[in-house]
């Protein structure tokens, strides 16, 4: 089982490896061979975290080896995680990021040089989970320029409904296990859609116990959709254990059956579903047979007011594409 890592000596690199290299995640007896990618520059941090996963003895892993290059990093691969990128709160040339879609032009030409280096090299059957921002966008350049289908290519939406979840649990007191059928659909920016109609505490519409539509559209959306700046502005970093705890549920709930009854978030590439258009990344409610398919589950229905947030959001991944077209 090869699982290549990039931007492996970055803050949540140094949390999400170890969560990989704990028993079960990929649910399977193989053992792992770690492909770790950098910068150049940064290949001396990077191999102190090597030293310390080395010292950290784990039985899942087989070997662990250090790149600077993509190509060679991704040949035979079954699973790509690409965190490698620039994150958003940061001063490039005197000017402060501050949106995750500012990330565009800086962070997209790594995706074409990835998605390329992944369709050449990597096995038919690899799955990528993009985490880099703008995630979805990146996703759709790495894709493209892979030039394959049978690969599944997916951008992390997971950290946004753990996010929902956390503040359906707060405000229901209930336990975050007990909430099904939450998704966030389109893109992860401001404009995502966490949806509550079609989500489920103890076999109960959560919407209808809430009872509350002000409390939704006005407290529980811009929360969530506003969580990353949260974070940023309080840690002066942005958030990297809960993301990584997302990237490694994603690997998680892909490469295990779904919990009857219930789905799990990524965006992958639409093929029109729900109205969103075709051909960019969005986040869907998915279910997964642990066998290596994964399907958009296409049941929820959506009030107006949960259409007009969806073609908000869509609206804005369509802008996205057209600002990289030369990428893909
Ligand atoms: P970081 O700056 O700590 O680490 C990024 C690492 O990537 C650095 O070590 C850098 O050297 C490396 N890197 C840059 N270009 C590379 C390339 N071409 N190949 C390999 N490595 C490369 O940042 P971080 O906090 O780990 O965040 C990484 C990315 O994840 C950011 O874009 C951030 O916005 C994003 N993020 C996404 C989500 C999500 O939910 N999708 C959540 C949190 C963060
Ligand atoms: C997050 O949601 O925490 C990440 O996408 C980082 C960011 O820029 O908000």
């Amino acid at each position: 089982m090869k699982v290549v890592v990039t931007g492996a000596a970055g803050q949540i690199a140094y949390s999400l490896v170890p969560f990989l290299c704990e028993e079960g995640i990929f649910n399977s007896p193989k053992k792992i061979d770690l492909n770790l990618v950098e910068i150049p520059q940064a290949m001396e941090r990077l191999d102190g975290f090597v030293k310390e996963l080395e010292d950290s003895a784990y039985s899942t892993i087989n070997s662990i080896s250090t790149f600077d290059n993509i190509q060679d990093a991704v040949i035979d691969a079954d699973w790509c995680l690409l965190v490698g990128s620039i994150p958003r709160g940061i001063v490039l040339n005197g000017k402060e990021i501050k949106e995750r879609s500012d990330l565009l032009k800086i962070n997209g030409g790594i995706f074409t040089e990835q998605g390329s280096a992944i369709g050449k090299n990597a096995k038919p059957s690899c799955k990528i989970l993009v985490v880099g921002n703008p995630a979805n966008t990146n996703a759709l350049i790495g894709k493209i320029n892979s030039k394959i289908d049978s690969q599944l290519w997916m951008a992390m939406t997971m950290l946004d409904a753990l996010r929902a979840k956390a503040q359906l649990a707060h405000k229901l007191n209930c336990h975050v296990d007990e909430i099904y059928r939450l998704a966030v659909f389109g893109n992860h920016s401001p404009t995502m859609f966490p949806d509550l109609e079609n989500t489920f505490v103890d076999g109960k519409s959560a919407y209808e116990s809430i009872n509350n539509h002000d409390w939704v559209e006005n407290e529980f959306l811009p929360r969530v959709q506003q969580r990353g700046a949260e974070i940023i502005k309080a840690r002066g970093a942005s958030s990297a254990s809960s993301a990584a705890r997302a990237a490694c549920e994603t690997v998680k709930a892909v490469e295990h059956p779904t919990r009857s009854g219930d789905v799990f978030n990524a965006a992958v590439m639409s093929d029109g579903a729900y109205g969103i258009p075709e051909g960019i990344f969005s986040g869907f409610p998915l279910i997964s047979d642990g066998r290596g398919s994964i399907e958009i589950v296409r049941d929820y229905s959506l009030s107006d007011f949960a259409k007009t947030g969806l073609k908000r959001t869509a609206d804005e991944l369509v802008a996205e594409r057209n600002l990289v077209k030369d990428l893909i």
